[in-house]
């Protein structure tokens, strides 16, 4: 049974004068580009991350938390280098950089071993190959990807945290001159974007800490799309082409009480 009810504020799109509807219009085209172009730009950025096409949960993990593969040292030393010095030697430089990459051990134990080994062939000399020679040059190839500074996450934070609110603030304004049944799930469908950006950006640092919030960021990301998709396409279809029951547009019919 519907509830028959009008809140006496509440419009519909057809009630509205044409100049209103048309500035709506306007609104939800522009935005829906940018929303587009914020896809694309997410997408260009993580997606691939982990080697393989589309975006993925492992795509995010990189992106906030770094990469939990190996550096390149330990990649060529396991690799293509491996039988470059015997295999002890080779354990204690991995031993090195597990255990932070420290200056003073790089003097006593690895600077031997890759002065012995390596510098016949990596010393700067040949500039297709990693210069080896002394610890600044080989800290470049054991730096441990830790994924996006946490710097970086409090300056996107902020514009985020500013920009989904505008949007989204215009675009439920918008939509709440459709005529939705239940109520409910009006107000539902108006609340979770908000829900989800919160849920979003705090799973950025979250995600560092404990890899599986990059869950929450891409299932967040996804219901916020999922609304917006939602509030834009009911917006423009009931501004110009649904028509309400009866009892909806009759402006002098709006009832004493009601919660639209
Ligand atoms: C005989 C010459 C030679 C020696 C000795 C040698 N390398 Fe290499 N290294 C190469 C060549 C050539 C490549 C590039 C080709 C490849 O990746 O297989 C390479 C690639 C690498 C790479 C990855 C690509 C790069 O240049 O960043 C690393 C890291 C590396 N070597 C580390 C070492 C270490 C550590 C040692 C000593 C244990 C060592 N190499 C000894 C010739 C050498």
């Amino acid at each position: 049974m519907i509830d028959r009810r009008i809140h006496r504020l509440y419009r519909h799109f057809q009630e509205l004068p044409l100049s209103m509807r048309t500035l709506f219009t306007g609104t939800l085209l522009v935005v829906g580009m940018g929303y587009m172009f914020g896809l694309i730009y997410v997408y260009a950025q993580d997606a691939g991350r982990d080697g393989k096409p589309g975006l993925s949960v492992d795509d995010i993990i990189i992106s906030y938390s770094g990469s939990s593969e190996g550096t390149k040292l330990e990649a060529a030393l396991q690799g293509p280098m491996s039988s470059m010095l015997p295999a002890g030697d080779s354990a204690e430089i991995i031993r090195w950089i597990k255990d932070g990459a420290d200056k003073t051990v790089y003097e006593t134990t690895v600077q031997p071993i890759v002065e012995q080994n390596c510098l016949d062939c990596h010393d700067g000399g040949n500039p297709h190959l990693s210069n080896l020679d002394g610890f600044e040059n080989i800290s470049t190839l054991v730096a441990q990807d830790t994924g996006a500074s946490l710097h970086t996450l409090v300056r996107v934070s902020h514009i985020h945290l500013f920009g989904m609110t505008f949007i989204f603030f215009i675009l439920g304004f918008i939509f709440s001159h459709a005529f939705i049944r239940p109520i409910w799930l009006k107000s539902l469908v108006v609340l979770t974007p908000f829900v989800c950006i919160i849920a979003d950006v705090s799973s950025w640092y979250f995600t560092k800490i404990y890899t599986p919030f990059a869950w929450v960021v891409l299932v967040a990301g996804g219901l916020m799309g999922a609304s917006f998709a939602f509030m834009w396409i009911t917006s423009m279809y009931q501004m110009w082409f649904y028509k309400p029951p009866e009892w909806v547009d009759k402006t002098d019919g709006h009832g004493p009480e009601a919660d639209d």
